[in-house]
This record gives structure tokens, C-alpha cells and sequence, in this order.
């Protein structure tokens, strides 16, 4: 099928459309209309539904005679071990799960919060809760106390599922101190929390409050799967806002499960038994959407893996995992990729390996560079697929699609549309450009099924954030344009997000800490291009006048300050003491002047600067861009 047939297939006849794709779930009750326009911020899909997504991804298929199929294979380079599960052990572990929170009281619409590293137990701690129509709420690992507190906060859950540890390549993360000190600092007191124990870390369980999950799960009875309504919500994922404080994104169980489901066939091209590896983490959308949700939802095999690109134990370990699994497609990050091909340029650490099973590789999470795009489709000889997407989307906005005739590779564009999505570059006006003209990429009214509907508890900061803009447009935050045959070019964020190593981050919220630090006067933090990362966080501090200690001191303080509150994941390393920053004459910091001038690039004077010459005092302040390197 041609790109411009399955395009017009849902541009046609959008309910048609997905009604069709409605048939690929098992519903308790059949929808009564395939979208309501009436309700919540746009509309909402297949209302008066009633499913069950954890029988959609397990019980569904056990049923109908796919029970010994592997669901989940579990890889762990920091390690050493595998696991593996079919449908029905992991059904089986999934019930029993659901039954030990079933036990403290967990039932339809409580929250849960996951702090776990990549092992299974992270799935089936998610898929557990969706089997009882709870509602889960992954926290990445690499979130300090604080972060972790304020989720804990945002949505208030009757329990907390951790591991005690995950593992870094030379360190152990003890996750359980940073779960205790959360809940000091957290208003919200949860009812009982679960830890599974790995050995490399035990940690300590507090009487009446903490349980051992695998002690939890062994004595549980299993719990059959609560059909729920379509509308329901199916997981929380907070992801960061312009602001310190992080968005609520909300996923309901109906919409999600049908774009997810159709999603595989038609961009993927994958079908029930192939073997799909996305090399991301749970705690993020890609993580939740293509390690745990779709794959099963169709079938799949998928592989959980706990490592690196490179450096557990090198940069041959994406070709071993795909040779020991036999995987068809696999999904990362560019930035992954850079950092093979940093080390491996001419990758001879692939030729160890067999992966002829290979088909295709999906990246997502950033733009892809084009020399990474060209380097890894001519060396693997097979498609590399950029995809654009955002945790609000749940699924690609767009991509190349494996279901049909694949469009032409061009590198650095993200593709066409997915069926489901119109876009146009708008300007400021929200006036459609015409090809080729950069504006505000927007989304047309109503988004698809599987995109957030709402906020959580908070309709009214969804339709500030992404629908007052541009009435009738959803607008992404990203920049870009179309070109004459309708692919997508996405160059950057319009507001103060920046990608680091393919994880979003608030520049807003580095801001709030390094501010709250006694000896700074004011700050802007930028994201500066880096050739590993993608981008890198900057920090640029005016000190108050009667300050005279060292800068130095000063500056390592607020490395530590970003680290301890935000998370290692900021990868805060670079801040510098300046005498004034670029403001205009109403006092707003020149942010995109600053980051202008730390790369490189022709800088932008506005009229409005109040004191130019600062630029030119600056201009020495960013001699090369941080050094990039892996740790
Ligand atoms: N738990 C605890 N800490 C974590 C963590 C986790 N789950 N993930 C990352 N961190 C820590 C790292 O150990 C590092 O700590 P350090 O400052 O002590 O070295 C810090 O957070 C920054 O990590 P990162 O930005 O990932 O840099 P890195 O140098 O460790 O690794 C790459 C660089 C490119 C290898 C790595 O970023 C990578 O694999 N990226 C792909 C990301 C991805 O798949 N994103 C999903 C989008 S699809
Ligand atoms: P997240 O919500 O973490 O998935 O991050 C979403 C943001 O990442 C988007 O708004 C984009 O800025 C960026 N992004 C994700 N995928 C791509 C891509 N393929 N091309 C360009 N930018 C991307």
C-alpha cells in the first residue's frame, strides 16, 4: 500500500477509520460512539467502551492459544543474567502482582507510583495495575528525592512499588534511600509500599509500611482483570513543562490501546511472534509505549534490556542483544547511536554478531543528525526510520511506514504524517505557512486516540499549555516545516524544554534550583549543542555584589545543588560565573541570544537589549562547546 493510500484511508473517513482499528481490542462492552467532541479539553475517544488493557496484553492472547509465545525477555549487560516469560507466565506473574495490591486496598482508579529500574518486575508492576484499573505512575530512576517527592504529591497514590537498587555501569543507585527521603519530604503518605530486593543492594523495609514484592506476590491470590471504561485514565506520566513544575500527562485505557495496537502493523510492520527491542526505559513514553504496552498489545515479543550502548561492556552490546533475541526491529535514541559510532566508527564490533534478523531501526526522542542517519542506514543497509513524537502524543506524529511502501529517506526530517494526525507549520498569527516556511508546528484538532486528553486532575492548564494558542490547533512546542512533499522537519523547541541525550528537560526548573543557591543574584540556564548528547545544560550565574568567595566553590555547589534535587539524569555539568547577563529594557533575559552566542552561531540582537555591550563581554565566556563525553 502506497504512503498516500494509508494516509487517506483515516484523512477520508476519520471515524471510520478508527473504528476499524477499534476491532484489533478485545472490548467487555462495545463502544456507543467512536469519539464525543463534547467532553474534556477536545473530545474523547470511544466512550460508553469498556476493556481491560492488561487482558488485551496477556490474557487475550493465552486465550487464544498463543500462551507459550515469549511476551518478555529480560537482558541485563549490567548483570550478566536473562529471563524470559510467554504470555501465560507472565500473565500469571501480572494476576499475582494485581492480587498483592488488591490486598492493601489498591482497586479501580487508585494511583500507584513505580520507582524501578529496567527489570521485569517494572512491567509487571504497570501491567498489574492496569489489570485492577489503577493507575500507575512511573518515576525514572534517575530522579532525585525531591522530583520523586513532588510526583508522589501530584498524585497522591495508595501505593509505591520500588526496587532497591538499580544499577549504572560502576555504581549501584540505591533507590530505596532516595524512595525513603521522598517520602519525608512528601506531604502524601501512601499505604503501603512494595521493594523488590536485588542483591546488590538490600535494602531496609520499614515495619507496617514496606513489603517484599516477590514475598507479596508469592502469598497473593491472582486477580482476574476489572474491565474499566475506554475513558478511564490507564497511567500518569509527568514530563517537563516550561515551568519547574512537570505536566501531568494522562493516558486513558481506550484510545491508547487501539493506537498502539494499530501502530505496529502500520509504522512498525511488525506482526504477532516478530521480536520488537525499544532501547529506552520504562520511565519514559517510549519506554512505556514501546517496551511494555504495544508490543504486547499485538502480540509481540519484547526485549527488556538493562545497560548501555556502549560500555557494558562495549560498543558491540545493541548487536549482541539483537543477535541473542533474533530481533526485527529495533527503537533508541540517536544519541545512542552517536555514541557507537564514536567508538566503533566502522563498526567491526558488529561483524561479531549475526543480525540478519534486523529490518529496520526506529530513533526518536531528538532530531537525528544527518551524517548519524546516513552513517547507520548505509553500514546496516537496512531503513532508519527518524520518528517525531512527544510523551503527549503516546505514539509517532510521524515516521516512514513499514506498513506500506516506505517514503524516501531523507535524513533529518521526521517523516510524514501518521493516519491520525494533520500538521501544519503556523505562524505567531496561527496563519498555515506554505511549504517550506518555518513556523509552529501544530496538530489539528482533535488528536488522535492514544494522545493525552487531559492533564492530570487539570483540563484547564491543558488547554493553557497546548490549545489557547492556536483555537483549533494543538500546539507541540516544537518548531519546523513542511516541505513540498509533505515530510516533516522538526528543528527545535520554541520554549525553554531541552533534550539531553534524548531525556526532556526544564531548563526553567535548573533555573529555580541554581536561584534558590544564597550567593546567586540571577541565572539563565541554556542547552548548548553537543555532539553526543544532542544538547547539553549551561548555567550562566550573576553572583550578588557582596559576595566574595571563590567561584569556583560557588560553582561545584551548584552542580551539587542540580544533582541532589533534580536528578543526575540533569546532567548538570557546566556553570559560569559572569559579571551581567543580556536582558531587554523590561528585564527578560536574552536566553536565545545567549544560546545563539554559545554556539556558534549568528547571534540575534534585539532592539529591545538594554546593554549590548554584555554580548560582546560574553562572547570570550563560551570559548568551545563543552566536551562531550560518556561516562
Ligand atoms: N538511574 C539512575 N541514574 C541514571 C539513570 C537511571 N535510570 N539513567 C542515567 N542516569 C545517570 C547516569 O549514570 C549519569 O550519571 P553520572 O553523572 O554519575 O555519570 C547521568 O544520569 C547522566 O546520564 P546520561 O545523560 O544518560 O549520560 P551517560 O554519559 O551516562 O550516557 C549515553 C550517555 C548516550 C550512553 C546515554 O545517555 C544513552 O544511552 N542514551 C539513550 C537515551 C534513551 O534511550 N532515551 C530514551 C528516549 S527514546
Ligand atoms: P518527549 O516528550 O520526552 O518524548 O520529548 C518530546 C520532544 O522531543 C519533542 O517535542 C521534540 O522536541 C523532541 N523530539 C522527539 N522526537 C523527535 C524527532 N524524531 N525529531 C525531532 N525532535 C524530536
Amino acid at each position: 500500500m502506497s504512503y498516500d493510500h494509508l494516509y487517506e484511508s483515516w484523512y477520508d473517513d476519520p471515524l471510520g477509520y478508527w473504528g476499524e482499528q477499534g476491532t484489533r481490542i478485545e472490548w467487555d462492552t462495545p463502544w456507543t460512539a467512536v469519539f464525543d467532541a463534547d467532553t474534556g479539553p477536545y473530545g474523547r475517544w470511544f466512550p460508553g467502551g469498556r476493556l481491560n488493557t492488561s487482558h488485551n496484553c496477556l490474557d487475550r492472547h493465552v486465550e487464544a492459544g498463543a500462551g507459550d509465545r515469549l511476551a518478555l525477555v529480560w537482558d541485563s549487560a549490567m548483570t550478566g543474567e536473562s529471563a524470559s516469560y510467554t504470555y501465560r507466565e507472565l500473565r500469571d506473574r501480572v494476576a499475582k502482582v494485581a492480587g498483592a495490591l488488591a490486598a492493601v486496598g489498591v482497586g479501580r482508579g487508585d494511583r500507584v507510583v513505580i520507582y524501578m529500574p529496567m527489570v521485569p518486575e517494572a512491567a509487571i508492576a504497570m501491567l498489574a495495575c492496569a489489570r485492577l484499573g489503577a493507575v500507575h505512575s512511573v518515576v525514572f530512576g534517575g530522579f532525585a528525592a525531591s522530583e520523586l517527592a513532588a510526583r508522589i504529591d501530584a498524585t497522591e497514590p495508595r501505593a509505591i512499588i520500588a526496587a532497591s537498587c538499580g544499577l549504572e555501569p560502576g555504581r549501584v543507585v540505591a533507590y530505596k534511600p532516595v524512595l525513603d527521603a521522598a517520602l519525608i519530604q512528601a506531604r502524601h503518605r501512601p499505604e503501603a509500599c512494595f521493594v523488590l530486593q536485588r542483591p546488590q543492594a538490600i535494602a531496609e523495609l520499614h515495619p507496617g509500611r514496606d513489603h517484599d514484592l516477590l514475598a507479596a506476590e508469592a502469598a497473593a491470590h491472582p486477580h482476574p482483570p476489572a474491565p474499566v471504561a475506554a475513558t478511564d485514565p490507564l497511567y500518569i506520566l509527568h514530563t517537563s513543562g516550561t515551568t519547574g513544575r512537570p505536566k501531568g500527562v494522562v493516558r486513558d485505557n481506550g484510545g491508547h490501546a487501539v493506537a498502539l495496537a494499530a501502530s505496529i502493523p502500520t509504522i512498525f510492520g511488525l506482526q504477532a511472534g516478530d521480536v520488537f527491542w525499544a532501547a529506552s526505559d520504562v520511565g519514559w513514553v517510549v519506554g512505556h509505549s514501546y517496551i511494555v504496552y504495544a508490543p504486547l498489545l499485538a502480540g509481540l515479543t519484547t526485549v527488556m534490556y538493562e545497560g548501555k550502548p556502549v560500555g557494558t561492556p562495549d560498543a558491540g552490546a545493541f548487536w549482541n542483544v539483537i543477535a541473542r533475541h533474533q530481533v526485527n526491529v529495533l527503537f533508541t535514541a540517536p544519541t545512542a547511536i552517536r555514541a557507537i559510532r564514536r567508538q566503533d566508527p566502522e563498526l567491526e564490533l558488529m561483524d561479531r554478531y549475526d543480525i540478519s534478523s534486523l529490518r529496520a531501526v526506529f530513533l526518536a526522542g531528538e532530531r537525528c543528525d544527518p551524517p548519524t542517519a546516513t552513517w547507520l542506514q548505509s553500514r546496516l543497509d537496512r531503513p532508519v526510520i527518524d520518528n517525531w513524537w512527544q510523551t503527549e502524543t503516546g505514539w509517532p506524529i510521524t515516521a516512514r511506514f513499514r506498513g506500506g511502501e516506505l517514503t524516501p529517506f531523507k535524513p533529518g526530517s521526521g517523516g510524514r504524517p501518521s493516519p491520525g494526525f494533520e500538521i501544519r507549520a503556523l505562524d505567531d498569527n496561527g496563519v498555515p505557512l506554505s511549504a517550506d516556511e518555518t513556523g509552529n508546528l501544530a496538530l489539528r484538532l482533535p488528536l488522535p486516540p492514544g494522545c493525552a486528553p487531559t492533564l492530570w486532575g487539570d483540563d484547564d492548564g491543558y488547554r493553557a499549555s497546548y490549545l489557547d494558542e492556536f483555537p483549533g490547533w494543538y500546539r507541540t512546542g516544537d518548531a519546523g516545516h513542511l516541505d513540498e512533499d509533505g515530510d516533516v522537519w522538526v528543528l527545535g523547541r520554541t520554549d525553554d524544554i531541552i533534550n539531553v541525550a534524548g531525556h526532556r528537560l526544564s531548563t526553567g526548573a535548573m533555573e529555580e534550583v541554581l536561584a534558590a543557591h544564597p550567593d546567586v543574584a540571577e541565572c539563565a540556564v541554556i542547552g548548548v549543542t553537543d555532539s553526543l548528547k544532542g544538547e547539553s545544560p549551561v548555567g550562566l550565574v550573576v553572583l550578588k555584589t557582596a559576595v566574595n568567595r571563590d567561584p569556583e566553590t560557588v560553582v561545584s555547589e551548584l552542580l551539587d545543588m542540580v544533582r541532589s534535587r533534580i536528578g543526575a539524569v540533569a546532567a548538570f555539568r557546566t556553570a559560569l560565573v559572569v559579571d551581567q547577563l543580556p536582558k531587554t529594557r523590561s528585564g527578560k533575559i536574552l536566553r536565545r541570544t545567549l544560546r545563539d552566542l554559545a554556539n556558534g552561531e549568528p547571534v540575534h540582537v534585539p532592539p529591545t537589549i538594554e546593554d549590548a555591550s554584555v554580548l560582546e563581554r560574553l562572547r570570550d565566556t563560551f570559548p568551545a562547546p563543552p566536551a562531550a563525553s560518556v561516562h
